[in-house]
C-alpha cells in the first residue's frame, strides 16, 4: 500500500489559535483525506512548537512557569483541531520526551559529522519570530522584516552549525528538483537568497533556559528552529527502528505558510544532509489570509477566532469557503460577505437544492425506491459520463495543489445536473405513462450526486456524509475508499434514498 506522510508546521503557542492556523491545518487535512480515500496509508502529523524565549517571556508575564502556560495553550490548539474536524494521526509537543531524545540525538549526529562547532555570535534578533537577521536584510535599519517589530542585539558563545558547507549542495537540489520547493515563486526567492551566500547558522542559546540542552553542555539550550524541525522526525520516532512509523520517512509533503519557507526549504534539508537522512519530497509554501490587504496575527491585532466561526456558520462553510474561494498558493483575503455568499452560491443553492429536488422527486414519484435499470437516453449517458470523469480531473488537481480547482469541477457537474433536471422537467414526464424513461432520468441524477458527494468528502466530510446517507448508505465515508464505494452504488440493485435534512441551509450574515 502507497504510504503519504504529510505533516502541518508545529504552532507557537504563545497566542490563542486564528483562522491563519486553521487555515494550514485545513488544507493539510483535506490533503490527508484525500489521500486516505484514495486508498494510501496516510501519516498526517500536527503539534506545537512549545520552546523558546518567547514562551518563556509570555509565562512569565502570567506568572506561571513555561510549562504550565504550555500545558494551557496545547489545550486551545487541539480543540482547534476538534473543532475543523481535523484528521491528525498523531499530535507532536516539542516538549515531549520522544522529541527531546529525537532532537539530542540528530544535534550529536551533527555534531559528530564535524558540522556543529562553538564559536561567538553577535547579531540581531527578532525574539517574536526567533530569528536573527544581517544589517542588510532589516527594515529602517533596525525592524523584523516578518513582523516589523524592532530587533534586539544578541552577543553570545553558541554553537554553528556548517550552514555554508550545505548551502550549495541544496541549491544544486532545488534547481534539479523543482517539485521539491513549490510554487514557483517561492522557489525563485529562495534560489536567489541562497546565491548571495549563507553564513553558517548560530543552533544554540545561553541567555535563556526553555529549550533543549545541548548534549553534554547544559549551558546551552538548542535554538528553537533546530529543535522545532525535527518534530517531522519524532512524530513518527524515526530512530526508533521498531516504529511501525519508521518507514514512513521520507515525508511526502510539508505544507507551510510562506514565511517560513527558508526554514524548510534550506535549513532543515541541510541539518539532514548532515546527518545522512533522505530530504522530504516537497515543501509547498501557501500564502497568507489577510485582512484588508494585511496579514492577520495577533500583533496586529486583526485575527479571528476559528471557534467563532465554526459556531456561527458550521465547520464545513469555514472548509470549504478556504479551499475554494483561496488560490492555493496566493495569499487571500478573508471576509464573512464572502464567505456567505460562496456557501450559499455553491452549496445551499446549487448541490443543496439538487439533491433536495432530485430526493424529492423520487420519493413523489416512487416512494424512495428506484431499481437498477439500463440508460439508454443519450442526455443521461452524457451527464452519467462526466460525472465520473470528475473524480480523474479532481486528482490531477489534488496533484498539482490546485485546490481551489476542485470546488469548481464539482460545482460544474452540479450545475449540469440542474441544468439537466430543466431541460428534462420530469415532473411532466411524470404525468405520461413513460416510467421507465421518468426512472433512468431520476436514477442519472443519483449517479451524478453519488459523485459530487464522494468528490466533496475530503473538503466537508461532515456533509458529505450526511448526503451519503441520504442517498441510502450507511458507509462511514472516513473509513472506506472512493472505489469501494464507487463499485458499490453503480452495482447495487435498488436505490433505497432516505430523505432527511439537507445539509446546506442558506446562510445569513
Ligand atoms: N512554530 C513555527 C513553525 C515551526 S515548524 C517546524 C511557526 N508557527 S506559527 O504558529 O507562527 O505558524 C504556523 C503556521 O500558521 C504557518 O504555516 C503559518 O504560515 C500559518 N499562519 C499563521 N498566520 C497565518 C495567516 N494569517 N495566514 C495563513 N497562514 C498563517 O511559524
Amino acid at each position: 500500500m502507497q504510504t503519504y506522510y504529510i505533516t502541518t508546521p508545529i504552532y507557537y503557542i504563545n497566542a490563542q489559535p486564528h483562522i491563519g492556523h486553521s487555515y494550514t491545518s485545513i488544507i493539510a487535512d483535506i490533503l490527508a483525506r484525500f489521500r486516505r480515500f484514495q486508498g494510501n496509508k496516510v501519516f498526517f502529523l500536527t503539534g506545537t512548537d512549545e520552546h523558546g524565549q518567547k514562551i518563556q517571556r509570555a509565562a512569565e508575564e502570567q506568572g506561571c512557569s513555561p510549562q504550565e502556560f504550555a500545558d494551557d495553550m496545547v489545550a486551545s490548539f487541539k480543540k482547534m483541531g476538534e473543532a475543523l474536524h481535523i484528521s491528525n494521526d498523531d499530535f507532536i509537543r516539542t516538549t515531549e520526551e520522544r522529541h527531546t531524545k529525537t532532537v539530542q540525538k540528530l544535534f550529536s549526529l551533527i555534531k559528530e559529522n564535524n558540522d556543529i562547532y562553538k564559536g561567538l555570535y553577535t547579531g540581531l534578533y527578532c525574539v517574536p519570530c526567533e530569528s536573527f537577521w544581517s544589517q542588510t536584510q532589516l527594515e529602517e535599519k533596525k525592524y523584523c522584516p516578518d513582523c516589523s517589530r524592532e530587533v534586539e542585539e544578541l552577543s553570545e558563545e553558541t554553537y554553528f552549525f556548517r550552514l555554508s558547507k550545505y548551502a550549495p549542495i541544496i541549491q544544486k537540489h532545488i534547481k534539479e528538483n523543482p517539485s521539491f520547493c513549490e510554487p514557483e515563486w517561492k522557489r525563485n526567492e529562495i534560489l536567489a537568497r541562497l546565491e548571495e551566500g549563507v553564513n553558517d547558522l548560530s543552533v544554540s542559546r545561553t541567555t535563556f533556559r526553555w529549550g533543549i540542552p545541548v548534549p553534554h553542555d547544559d549551558d546551552h539550550v538548542i535554538y528553537v528552529w533546530f529543535d522545532a524541525l525535527i518534530n517531522y522526525l519524532s512524530g513518527i520516532n524515526y530512530f526508533d527502528e521498531n516504529s511501525p512509523c519508521q518507514p514512513l520517512w521520507p515525508a511526502d509533503l510539508h505544507l507551510i505558510g510562506k514565511e517560513i519557507a527558508w526554514f524548510h526549504a534550506v535549513i532543515w534539508p541541510c541539518m539532514l544532509m548532515s546527518a545522512g537522512i533522505p530530504l522530504p519530497q516537497k515543501v509547498f509554501s501557501h500564502g497568507w489570509l489577510t485582512i484588508g490587504g494585511e496579514k492577520m496575527s495577533k500583533s496586529l491585532g486583526n485575527s479571528i477566532d476559528p471557534f467563532v466561526i465554526t459556531e456561527k456558520f458550521t465547520t464545513d462553510a469555514l472548509r470549504y469557503y478556504l479551499s475554494s474561494q483561496i488560490n492555493f498558493g496566493s495569499d487571500g483575503d478573508y471576509s464573512e460577505e464572502k464567505l456567505v455568499q460562496k456557501y450559499n452560491a455553491d452549496l445551499a443553492n446549487c448541490i443543496g437544492n439538487l439533491l433536495n429536488r432530485t430526493v424529492s422527486m423520487i420519493k413523489k414519484y416512487f416512494n424512495c425506491s428506484l431499481p437498477r435499470i439500463e440508460i439508454e437516453d443519450n442526455a443521461c449517458q452524457t451527464l452519467i459520463t462526466s460525472s465520473r470523469q470528475l473524480s480523474k480531473k479532481i486528482e490531477e488537481s489534488y496533484h498539482t495543489l490546485s485546490l481551489h480547482e476542485i470546488s469548481k469541477a464539482i460545482n460544474e457537474v452540479a450545475d449540469a445536473s440542474n441544468s439537466f433536471i430543466v431541460q428534462k422537467e420530469p415532473w411532466k414526464v411524470a404525468k405520461t405513462d413513460n416510467e421507465e424513461y421518468l426512472q433512468q432520468i431520476m436514477l442519472t441524477l443519483l449517479y451524478a450526486i453519488a459523485e459530487i458527494t464522494l468528490n466533496l468528502y475530503p473538503l466537508i466530510p461532515t456533509s458529505a456524509q450526511k448526503m451519503w446517507e441520504i442517498l441510502g448508505f450507511e458507509d462511514r465515508l472516513a473509513e472506506s475508499t472512493y472505489n469501494r464505494l464507487q463499485e458499490k452504488y453503480i452495482n447495487q440493485q435498488k436505490w433505497k434514498v432516505v430523505p432527511g435534512e439537507i445539509p446546506f441551509p442558506r446562510l445569513e450574515l
